[in-house]
This record gives structure tokens, C-alpha cells and sequence, in this order.
């Protein structure tokens, strides 16, 4: 299984977001994809999932010192075929209070005692903080949004530095790439955001941009993903973009979903 932390330490980058829609693009090519909630917002699990329908959440399996519930019993399958999602809760926040090393690996071992899946995707909380340091340990990849609104590039260097202090324990995690999103081409402010990121990441910066578009803001008040909720709209043929440019940096085929239409 590949994981894919989606970070950045600030709120209102468009982590979530890439989480959901990422995520269900992969599903879509075919790919059995778990969703990771570890934001105590919530707002990725009830993107995909009724509230009053959640029994356990990854609050029960990764926090306390009781005996905790397999991750399996947190998995619910969403409508979209091949995507499943583990939802979070307000008490995953106790996971900033975590100070043995043996309950960082929590969601490490408790992904890898997983089958069947290809993919995982995190979406992780707008924090430095312990929560992050738990999805960086269990991931091998790192996509980092970045909005292109205004200059919030400091935070990236602080964001890099932490991924790279990760990789003494994690030596496999690399940055898969800085996304800029929020992108309106005819601000100038945007076009010197990704000047800017390109100039301190050569080569890191994925190709596709994710533009501004209001479908991305509507579609989780409707439970779809972007590609359900505004299949013409530019949110899905950036983020279907992306699905792509992600496939094809992992070296992984993304015509799956072709293929399976040829066969009908
Ligand atoms: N490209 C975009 N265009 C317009 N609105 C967006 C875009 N990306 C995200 N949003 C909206 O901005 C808000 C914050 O995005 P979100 O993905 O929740 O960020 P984060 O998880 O980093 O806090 C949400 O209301 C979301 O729907
Ligand atoms: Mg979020």
C-alpha cells in the first residue's frame, strides 16, 4: 500500500479537499483506496459519510491507553466504488498529547495490519504538532497544498524541515510535490506565489494547478465528490489532473478506469 499524507500546518490551504477528491480519483481508476481522516474538523468524513452512521472512529483506535478497537472496525465504504473511508472525531485532537514512541507508530501499524488496499490518503490537521508526526511516520509520500492567494510560503520551509527531521525514523517518506491551488490566473499575487515556490522547489512543483472554482467549495454540503457534483467544472479536470500527474509520479498506470470502460 502506497500512503499519501496531504499536509500543510495551515488551515484553508485545500488539504481536505485534495484528500476527497484526490483520493476519489484514484478509486475511480480502479484503485482500492482508504481515506484517512485525522483532522478533528471532521470535514473530510462527513463529506463521505452520515454522521448519525459512524460507530467507531480512528479517535477509538489510535487514542487512550485502554484496549483500543482494530483499525478494520473504523472502516466504512463510501458510495464511491473501490473508496473506503476511517473517519475522525473531535477527540483525535488527544493525539497531540502522545509522548511515547510506541503510541507514534499507532497509524503505522495500524495501516499496515491492513489488506486489500492500494492506496491510503491522509488528511491531516492544520498543525506541527504530533498528529502530524504520526501520518508523516506512516506515510511514504507527501503532497503539500499551497495556497497561491497571498505570500504563505514561510510555513512551507517550516513543513519541509519537519518532513526531512522524518525521514531519520521514516527514511522511505519524500515529498511527492507542492500543489498550488486557489490559483486565479488573472491575479498577478498567484503568478508570483508559484514563481516563487518553483524558485525553492525545483522540479517538486506539480505540473497541474488547481484554479479557484466555487464547485469545490458546494460539493461536500451535497456528500460528492467534485467529479459527481460538477463533472465539466475546472475543480474536476484539475483534480482529475492531478490524479494523474500523482499516478504517474508513483510510476503507476492511470488508465485503469479506461480499460474497465472497454470492457463493458
Ligand atoms: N480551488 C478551490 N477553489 C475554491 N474553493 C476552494 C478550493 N479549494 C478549497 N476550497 C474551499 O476552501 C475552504 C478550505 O479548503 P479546505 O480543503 O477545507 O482546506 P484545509 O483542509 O487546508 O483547511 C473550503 O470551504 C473549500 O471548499
Ligand atoms: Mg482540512
Amino acid at each position: 500500500m502506497r500512503t499519501i499524507a496531504i499536509a500543510n500546518q495551515k488551515g484553508g490551504v485545500g488539504k481536505t479537499t485534495t484528500a476527497v477528491n484526490l483520493s476519489a480519483g484514484l478509486a475511480i481508476r480502479g484503485y482500492k483506496t482508504l481515506l484517512v481522516d485525522l483532522d478533528s474538523q471532521c470535514n473530510t468524513t462527513f463529506t463521505y459519510l452520515d454522521p448519525s452512521l459512524i460507530k467507531t472512529t480512528l479517535a477509538d483506535v489510535l487514542v487512550g491507553h485502554h484496549e483500543r478497537p482494530p483499525l478494520l472496525d473504523a472502516i466504512y465504504e463510501t458510495h464511491i466504488e473501490n473508496l473506503d473511508i476511517a473517519p475522525s472525531h473531535i477527540r483525535i485532537a488527544l493525539l497531540e498529547r502522545t509522548v511515547q514512541i510506541e503510541e507514534q507508530y499507532r497509524l503505522k501499524d495500524s495501516l499496515e495490519s491492513l489488506a486489500g488496499y492500494e492506496f491510503a490518503i491522509i488528511d491531516c490537521p492544520p498543525s506541527l504538532g504530533m498528529t502530524l508526526t504520526q501520518a508523516l511516520l506512516a506515510s511514504s509520500s507527501v503532497v503539500v497544498p499551497i495556497a497561491a492567494q497571498y505570500y504563505p510560503l514561510e510555513g512551507v520551509v517550516d513543513l519541509t524541515s519537519t518532513i526531512h527531521a522524518t525521514k531519520r525514523p521514516n527514511p522511505n517518506l519524500n515529498v511527492l510535490g507542492y500543489l498550488m491551488t486557489y490559483f486565479d490566473p488573472r491575479n498577478r499575487i498567484c503568478g508570483e506565489a508559484l514563481n516563487k515556490i518553483q524558485e525553492m522547489f525545483p522540479s517538486l512543483v506539480f505540473e497541474t494547478i488547481i484554479r479557484t472554482n466555487v464547485k469545490l467549495q458546494t460539493a461536500p454540503a451535497f456528500r460528492e465528490s467534485i467529479y459527481e457534483h460538477a463533472p465539466e467544472s475546472n475543480g474536476s479536470k484539475d483534480y482529475e489532473a492531478l490524479t494523474d500527474e500523482v499516478l504517474s509520479r508513483l510510476s503507476m498506470n492511470s488508465h485503469l478506469r479506461v480499460v474497465r470502460e472497454a470492457v463493458k
